[in-house]
């Protein structure tokens, strides 16, 4: 940094304050330091500096599947969010798996990130109390948590379930199967109350052979689709808790020689990419995922740039029925 300094004709200070934009400094000087920089292929020691300022300027998203194009696509957003305001976000994929999350939980403690953006893969990561010890903030998205110390950033999981529903009820179906993603988990649970008391608010029984689990994976929504057409009396249509699943019913479905939506109807949730792009389109559930992604990130760099107010903020977004062309009025 002397050196730069030198070259630059500048004080180590204002060096200093062009790496680290933490004061102004004029155009012309900060070129000059720049170009310094340049000609002398000089690296600042990031640790150093964050050392000094106990700010690394870097946030961890912590995901359950980055295979997921839901998860991808809430990455990319919380990404480029951040990186706007000057943060780097790294991404930890915890592959649903609890253990996994907790190891990453640790990994990042040490590390010393600025900040944390959770989505669980389930159990109970008491882990993330340690951040909160160390005046590290946390904010859960997607995927409530058992432990008041976060922001949280959630979508209306059960009216969306119940508007799903609804849709199908509306269109004549009344042996209406749910293929739901992983019990444990909120969104999960939530969704199936919403086909619950849509179905109940219609006096329509609700099958308990109906209602059956599947992991949120593609190759879970083709062997679960494939159980429910092997009943003596299969459903007419199918609320699928994520569009990967859907998507795979739909495969299945089509494997047994049976038409979407002419012999069955399909309603997923997320309103990823590809949902538009397969065929039929997929009826769906929209997520906001880009609102999710901008109140999560945003109140995060709050709680950086000094938010101190204890109480913790509670946010539910509200979902969308897109109606598109995997459901139909049912048969006779
Ligand atoms: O597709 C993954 C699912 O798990 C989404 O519905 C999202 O809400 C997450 O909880």
């Amino acid at each position: 940094m002397k050196d730069v300094a030198q070259a630059a004709g500048v004080s180590i200070t204002t060096v200093s304050h062009v790496i680290n934009t933490s004061r102004h400094v004029d155009s012309a000087t900060r070129a000059r330091v720049l170009e310094a920089i340049k000609l002398l292929g000089y690296l600042p020691n990031s640790i150093a500096r964050s050392l000094r300022s106990g700010k690394t300027k870097i946030i961890a998203l912590i995901v359950p599947d980055a295979s997921n194009p839901f998860f991808a696509d809430v990455a990319r957003q919380i990404e480029n969010i951040g990186y706007q305001q000057g943060y780097s976000v790294i991404l930890c994929n915890s592959d649903n798996d609890p253990a996994k999350q907790n190891n990453y939980i640790n990994t990042l403690l040490a590390q010393q990130v600025d900040g944390v953006i959770f989505i669980s893969a389930g159990g109970a990561p008491e882990d993330l109390i340690h951040f909160s010890e160390r005046g590290i903030p946390v904010v859960v998205a997607d995927r409530d948590v058992p432990l008041d110390l976060a922001d949280v950033v959630l979508l209306d999981n059960e009216q969306a379930g119940y508007d799903a529903t609804q849709h199908l009820i509306e269109l004549g179906h009344t042996r209406i199967a749910c293929i739901t993603g992983p019990h444990h988990l909120s969104p999960s649970m939530q969704r199936v109350e919403g086909f619950r008391r849509a179905l109940r608010e219609h006096q329509i029984p609700c099958d308990p052979e109906m209602i059956l689990p599947g992991d949120f994976r593609f190759r879970s929504g083709e062997a679960v689709i494939t159980r429910l057409l092997a009943y003596q009396s299969p459903p007419t249509a199918v609320f699928v808790l994520n569009d990967m699943m859907a998507i795979g019913a739909m495969t299945a479905i089509r494997k047994h020689g049976l038409n979407v939506p002419a012999d069955i109807s399909i309603v997923g949730f997320d309103d990823i990419e590809f949902a538009s792009a397969v065929t039929p389109a997929l009826t769906t559930v929209a997520q906001p995922i880009g609102e999710m992604a901008r109140h999560t990130t945003q109140l995060l760099i709050s709680r950086l740039q000094g938010d101190q107010e204890d109480a913790k903020k509670r946010i539910v977004l509200s979902a969308r029925l897109i109606i598109r062309d995997s459901t139909a009025a049912r048969k006779g």
